[in-house]
């Protein structure tokens, strides 16, 4: 089958490749018929997270027909179409149990490696690097799923892949980055990022009850969707001060939550942003924290900072004082998907969103390399790519 394959930094490439085969017993195969590029492939594009080896598989939100499963799946057959969660998860662990799917005790097999570092490892996610397990991910015409009963979701025939390819990833990570700002009447929520992320952050805010939501970015499509679609307030953060701003537009209280859907790979006009950058590319720092330091600054007192955004390693001048002065609260982590699956899927179904929004291009698999750099440099209007193996 045709897949596309990370080499090195910003070198990916749509190779051929052996078709993947059921494992376990509790394996099935998706015959894949489209699969979106996101944020976080950028981070492995761009060489930030660590343990991807050369020929690595990337690809993690990913819908498809059921082809084939091992003689234990239960709840899905073949000719079953699908939506994929990028968490794996085994479905019967403590964390499992508990709907904190991905943090699943048992889906990472290489768990060792990230023990090390952090104390305990996350779930096993597809076309990741190897600290999240190696799984070869859905970038590619056909896919392996372990735990089959656990993830895949059964789509009906009238809901179109476009409108629910986002189950499997981002729409569920903006609900669960708003669900953890505990949103209460009259709240104004401040949502940093319009990419992908941000935009399911900003419409879920209002789907939880946000009286307001203001967003940052300084792409001017990015922003114009947050307004129209949306329905946000924005700031351009190169053009104002964000912090003044917001204090501005908050009565001088501060946002009551703030949303970081940038990550990592934040960039800057203030000192610490080419701080970080330098830091970043000497290899003295990992992560680059631009946003997040705003949002502590940003946020009212007793406010709760919610973190989509994904951070790899370290970060320095994290202004820990500030925030345990003011009590802020942190929520943060890769999203528990499964938790959201069939309660947003519902929500689409009730015409309350329609996720495709977000898309502005569909290109072929093979044009996959063309679309990473295209989406990183955003490049051509790029807001969100789905790739259609197979077409
Ligand atoms: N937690 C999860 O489970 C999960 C799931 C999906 C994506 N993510 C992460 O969410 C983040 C966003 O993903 P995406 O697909 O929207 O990516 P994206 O790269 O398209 O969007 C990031 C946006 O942030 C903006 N930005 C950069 N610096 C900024 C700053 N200082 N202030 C305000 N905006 C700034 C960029 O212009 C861009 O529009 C990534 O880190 C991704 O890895 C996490
Ligand atoms: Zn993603
Ligand atoms: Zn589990």
């Amino acid at each position: 089958m045709k897949a596309l394959c990370w080499y090195s930094k910003e070198d990916v490439r749509v190779e051929n490749v052996p078709d993947p085969k059921i494992i376990n017993s509790d394996d099935a195969i998706i015959k894949i018929t489209s699969t979106a590029i996101c944020g976080s492939d950028l981070h492995l594009y761009d060489a930030l997270v660590p343990t991807l080896a050369p020929g690595d598989i990337l690809g993690h939100e990913f819908m498809g027909e059921v082809v084939e499963t091992g003689k234990d799946v239960k709840n899905l057959k073949t000719g079953d179409r699908v939506i994929v969660p990028f968490v794996i998860a085994c479905g019967q662990c403590w964390f499992c149990k508990k709907g904190l799917w991905s943090v699943c005790d048992n889906s990472n097999p290489n768990a060792w490696m990230v023990d090390k570092m952090y104390g305990y490892s996350g779930a096993g996610l597809f076309g990741f690097g190897h600290y999240a397990g190696g799984f070869a991910g859905g970038q590619a015409e056909y896919a392996r799923v372990p735990f089959a009963d656990f993830g895949p979701l059964v789509i009906p025939d009238h809901l179109p892949d476009d409108k629910v390819l986002f189950l499997t990833d981002i729409f569920p990570t903006g609900y669960m980055a708003a669900e953890n700002c505990d949103i209460e009447p009259g709240d104004v929520i401040a949502v940093w990022g319009c990419g992908p992320v941000g935009q399911f952050a900003i419409k879920s805010a209002y789907m939880l009850g946000a009286e307001r939501v203001i967003a940052i970015d300084r792409v001017p499509e990015r922003l114009k969707m947050a307004q129209e679609e949306g329905k946000a307030e924005v700031l351009n953060y190169e053009e104002v001060n964000v912090v003044e701003a917001l204090r501005e537009m908050t009565g001088g209280r501060g946002p009551d939550a703030c949303i970081d859907a940038v990550g990592m790979e934040a960039h800057g006009v203030n000192p610490d942003a080419i701080y970080d950058k330098v830091k970043q590319s000497l290899r003295l720092e990992t992560d680059r924290a631009v946003a997040l330091r705003e949002m502590i600054q940003a946020c009212r007192k007793a406010g709760t900072i919610s973190v989509p955004g994904v951070y790899a390693m370290v970060i320095d001048k994290f202004p820990f004082g500030s925030a345990f002065d003011k009590g802020l609260n942190f929520k943060m982590g890769q999203t528990h998907v499964q938790r959201y699956t069939k309660k947003l899927l519902d929500r689409i179904e009730k015409g309350d969103i329609d996720p495709s929004f977000v898309i502005t291009h569909h290109l072929k698999l093979e044009e996959a390399p063309k679309g990473y750099r295209k989406f990183r440099d955003k490049k051509d209007n790029c807001i969100k790519i789905v790739l259609k193996p197979g077409e």
